[in-house]
């Protein structure tokens, strides 16, 4: 049976005026599928996610989400987790989670009550009230990323979910994110600059070159995502999939 397509990135190019971002590149992602985006600094991660988002339009090829190429059906299919948490900190925790429920039309109770249930799975229960300048970072990426999913789009789009966090509490955000993302049925796609955390939390992993970015490997990750992260990464395969995708990155950089 063929394998349901989520995403079909096809002869992508983008520029900004002069300066090419994109270079050209096919991306196809499976219904249910987790994929990692690996790339350097500044090659143009958070600017395909924003083309994939319909944010913006592509300045050549295609971005087909669920069969349809229109930016305002890719809204419509995609929630974006942008690389900062932006959280409006007048807005308690749970009416900032809940805050797509209200744009809806729900009531702030409606929308409290769809949330709630929320919280407590994602042991975010007691903070409900707090107010983002209260919250640890660990905190405030937990509630930007029940943000994402309260939206109820069936297409995740998470730019470097983790980057601001040392490193204790990303360990800990990235086994919190691969159970909840174990128990979705959504399609995402994870940008990242870490590969050792792309690998960890996606079935696969694309690798980009610099900007302007190509795709320059695809990497299976060969262990399921909701095994104990530290057990995850010493394992041999995983460490031999990590040594691939940061050669690509090398070659690639080089
Ligand atoms: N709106 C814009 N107008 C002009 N140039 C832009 C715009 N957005 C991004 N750029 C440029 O495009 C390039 C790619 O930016 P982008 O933010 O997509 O990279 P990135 O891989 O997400 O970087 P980082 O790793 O720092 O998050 C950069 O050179 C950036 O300066
Ligand atoms: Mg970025």
């Amino acid at each position: 049976m063929a394998t349901a397509t989520a995403v079909e990135i096809a002869g992508l190019e983008h520029s900004f005026g002069g300066l090419e971002v994109i270079a050209r590149m096919d991306v196809s992602l499976n219904a249910g599928e987790v994929r990692g985006i690996v790339g350097p600094s500044g090659c143009g991660k958070s600017t395909l996610l924003e083309l994939v988002s319909g944010l913006r339009e592509p300045s050549a090829g295609a971005i087909a989400v669920h069969g349809s190429t229109s930016a305002r059906d890719r809204l419509a299919s995609c929630a974006f987790m942008p690389q900062r948490d932006l959280l409006l900190p007048w807005l308690s925790a749970i009416d900032n989670a809940a805050i797509a429920l209200r744009n809806r039309g729900a009531s702030r109770r409606e929308a409290r009550s769809a949330a709630h249930p929320l919280f407590e799975r994602f042991g975010l229960a007691g903070f409900e009230g707090t107010r983002p300048a209260e919250l640890s970072g660990g905190m405030r990426q937990r509630i930007a990323f029940l943000r994402t999913l309260l939206a109820g789009k069936p297409v995740l789009l998470l730019d470097e979910p983790f980057a601001s966090l040392d490193a204790i509490t990303r360990a800990e955000m990235q086994e919190w994110l691969a159970e909840a993302l174990a128990a979705e049925s959504r399609s995402v796609i994870l940008v990242s600059h870490d590969v050792e955390e792309a690998l960890y939390l996606s079935d696969r992993v694309t690798v980009l070159s610099p900007r302007p970015a190509r795709a320059v490997a695809e990497i299976s990750a060969p262990a399921p995502r909701a095994r104990p992260r530290l057990e995850s990464v010493t394992d041999p395969a995983f460490t031999a999939a990590r040594e691939r995708a940061l050669e690509a990155l090398t070659e690639a950089s080089a």
